[in-house]
């Protein structure tokens, strides 16, 4: 796919669409701009009341006085789960569906609201009885089923703080996790299936615990999926379906703070360990719901489907929180786009009459490629009438991809909401709005009513439309980061920098606004963090995992362009013992590839392998990361490399293994 340079052509959101819409038309976003704008607590604190349940009401919607520590209506006290589950039922949606579940093998299994609230105060109330409570952390270590959503709904309930980490990390991420959030349970199933294959959970749980760096954790409980053979504990390990079975149906919550932290999600940055991103319970929330009705305009007969994993944020805000607060109806999904074929996004689609579909540009590129030579999978082969609204996410899209998603998937009459957002802010923060604003291919286009996005320079300040900058945003909204969990420093360091003045929140990507029109257009990350697949990943965790393996002495890591995963990792590695050439070189890049693979997790298992007898240097020993960047992407290096200390190596560098 050749990119285009310019992009002019502009889509206007579908007339009937506009009808009904929650926001319809530009002049009813402009006037929630404008609320915001000349009253900003006044704004907050009315959605505030009107969306969410208060069991004691806020008096005071921000406190600005420990900036940047802000507090959103901290005073009021609320509890997620029953804003996602009582409030339902209490309305009379206990008998609608909540979630329809597809297994990996094609089951479907579904759950009404009644249903849900009922197995999650079991679960809640057998945690309680083990003496989890609130303000204690758990880790949940599940793949995407319905205990998944239960046991994070059931800690919500409780005031236990999940820490939900991704069922593709190794036992080493796990463990430094747990250790990092201080765990006094982990939640995990015996195995989970993917792609027809049976994988395992509790093993690596296991493996993590093993060291006896997790001194606070005193229980492990296991949801029974795959059947696997595992070891169970004696004293530590339960099985979740067993200690619920006697549990009461119903569990009064747990009344907590708005600010109460909900949970902690870690992310890559771009030195040192994952972040332990800390977010509060009642603004996360509020714009969770916020986010469901503006951007995906959900409607009550609507089937809202987000692909996601509940171990990213996506998953959480569009899948534990956002569909179940509102009370919609929600496709969870257990298995893999490409199993048994890739049309089984488009299958799903189908079966299930899905309205609203989210997914993430590497997804539908990948899909692209799979059904451009074999008509079965491809979407146009399916019934997908039931589509009014797709969304996009996790990195930029391409115009191509964002053509055919259009094209093909919403049959030319679906808006594609392209969110941008971070684990950080919660939930969107800049993205058309389907029944107002008029689409550009490539461009996530204005700023959510109340969201003060910019572009700054270096220095922090106002750079004219048509100059490309920092995004930063100006004021604080409510589903913020609240702090980096267990180091408040990093957070005031890493997220409102001196150099910016101290009061902007530094997004950490680049981005332009056109001329024109003012949309924006994401440039990627500013900082040494890499986007693979929609997955976050920091260069140096993966150096640091490289530089820890026997073989190697030294090791740099920059992404390059990927048609399919957006970017893909590049390694250039020296090793102690000289470097390998031939056979020898093939053996060890699958090695170090493995290396990362078992150590960080599949997911970061760079592509590129190239050795050298030493990297690129400066005379003061820096590591030249530009001049990587271009050998990555197989260009000619036309940099001034004068200042290089041993420019022979380059030859070397350019040859993949
Ligand atoms: C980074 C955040 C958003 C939740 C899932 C990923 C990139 C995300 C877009 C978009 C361009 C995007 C940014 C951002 N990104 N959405 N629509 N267009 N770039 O959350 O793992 O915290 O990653 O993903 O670079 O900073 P995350």
């Amino acid at each position: 796919m050749e990119p285009l340079k310019q992009e002019n052509r502009v889509f206007n959101p579908p007339a009937d669409f506009v009808k009904g819409a929650a926001i319809p038309g530009m002049d009813a976003y402009q006037k929630l701009c404008a609320e915001a704008n000349q009253d900003y607590d006044g704004f907050w604190g009315r959605l505030a009341k009107e969306n969410l349940y208060w069991k004691k009401p806020f008096t005071k919607v921000l406190d600005e006085s420990k900036a940047p520590f802000y507090k959103w209506f901290e005073d009021g006290t609320t509890n997620a789960s029953y804003n996602c589950l009582d409030r339902q039922v209490e309305a009379g949606l206990g008998a609608k569906t909540a979630l329809i579940f597809e297994a990996d093998d094609g089951t479907v299994t579904k759950v009404t609201y009644q249903e849900l609230l009922e197995r999650v105060c079991k679960m809640a109330n057998a945690m309680r009885k083990m003496g989890i409570k609130s303000g204690d952390s758990v880790i949940i270590y599940m793949a995407m089923t319905i205990e998944g959503i239960v046991a994070m709904q059931a800690c919500a309930r409780i005031g236990a703080i999940h820490s939900v980490v991704f069922g593709g990390f190794s036992a080493q991420a796990l463990r430094d996790r747990i250790m990092d959030v201080g765990a006094v349970a982990v939640i995990t199933a015996d195995g989970q299936f993917r792609g027809g294959k049976a994988l395992p959970l509790k093993a690596i749980c296991d493996e993590a615990l093993s060291t006896g760096e997790c001194p606070k954790v005193k229980h492990v409980i296991v949801s029974k999926r795959t059947g696997a053979d595992i070891v169970m504990a004696a004293g530590r390990d339960v099985w979740m379906q067993e200690i619920m079975a006697n549990e009461a149906a119903t569990c009064e919550p747990e009344w907590v703070s708005a600010e109460h932290p909900l949970f902690i999600l870690y992310t890559s940055g771009s030195t040192g360990k994952p972040k332990g991103v800390q977010h509060s319970t009642g603004g996360y929330l509020l714009w969770a719901i916020l986010t469901m009705k503006w951007t995906f305009d959900i409607k009550p007969n609507d089937v809202f489907w987000c692909t996601a994993d509940i171990g990213w944020v996506t998953g959480h805000s569009y899948i534990t929180y956002g569909p179940l607060a509102v009370g919609a109806t929600e496709i969870v999904f257990e298995g893999v786009p490409t199993y048994p074929n890739a049309g089984r996004f488009w299958d799903m689609i189908q079966k299930h009459k899905a309205s609203i579909f989210y997914t993430a540009p590497t997804a539908i590129r990948s899909l692209i490629k799979a059904s451009s030579n074999d008509q079965a999978v491809h979407p146009k082969s399916y019934d997908l009438s039931s589509l009014r609204l797709l969304g996009s996410v996790g990195e930029p899209i391409n115009p191509e991809a964002w053509m055919w998603y259009y094209e093909n998937v919403g049959n030319s009459n679906c808006p594609i909401a392209d969110t941008f957002w971070q684990t950080e802010t919660g939930g969107h923060m800049i993205s058309p709005l389907p029944g107002a604003t008029p689409m550009i291919p490539g461009s996530c286009t204005l700023p959510l009513p109340g969201i003060q996005a910019a572009i700054v320079d270096e220095a922090g300040v106002d750079v004219p439309n048509g100059q490309g900058g920092i995004l930063v945003v100006k004021r604080p909204w409510p589903s913020m980061i609240r702090t980096i969990w267990g180091d408040p420093d990093r957070f005031v360091k890493s997220y409102f920098p001196e150099e910016l003045g101290g009061t902007l929140y530094l997004a950490g990507d680049g981005a332009i606004r056109n001329k024109d029109t003012g949309y924006f257009t994401i440039t990627g990350r500013i900082d040494d963090v890499l986007n693979v697949s929609g997955h976050r990943m920091g260069t140096m965790e993966i150096e640091s995992c490289l530089v820890a393996n026997p073989l190697v002495a030294e090791a740099a890591v920059v992404g390059r362009p990927d048609e399919l995963t957006g970017e893909a990792i590049c390694v250039f590695v020296v090793l102690k013992g000289g470097r390998p050439t031939g056979e020898d070189a093939k053996k060890i890049a699958t090695e170090l590839r493995n290396w990362v693979g078992k150590e960080i997790g599949p997911i970061a298992k760079p592509k590129d392998v190239r050795f050298g007898d030493n990297l690129p240097k400066t005379r003061s020993g820096k590591i030249m990361r530009r001049l990587l960047r271009v050998i990555a992407k197989g260009e000619e290096v036309t940099q001034d490399t004068s200042t290089l200390e041993n420019p022979h190596i380059l030859e070397q560098l350019k040859e993949s293994v």
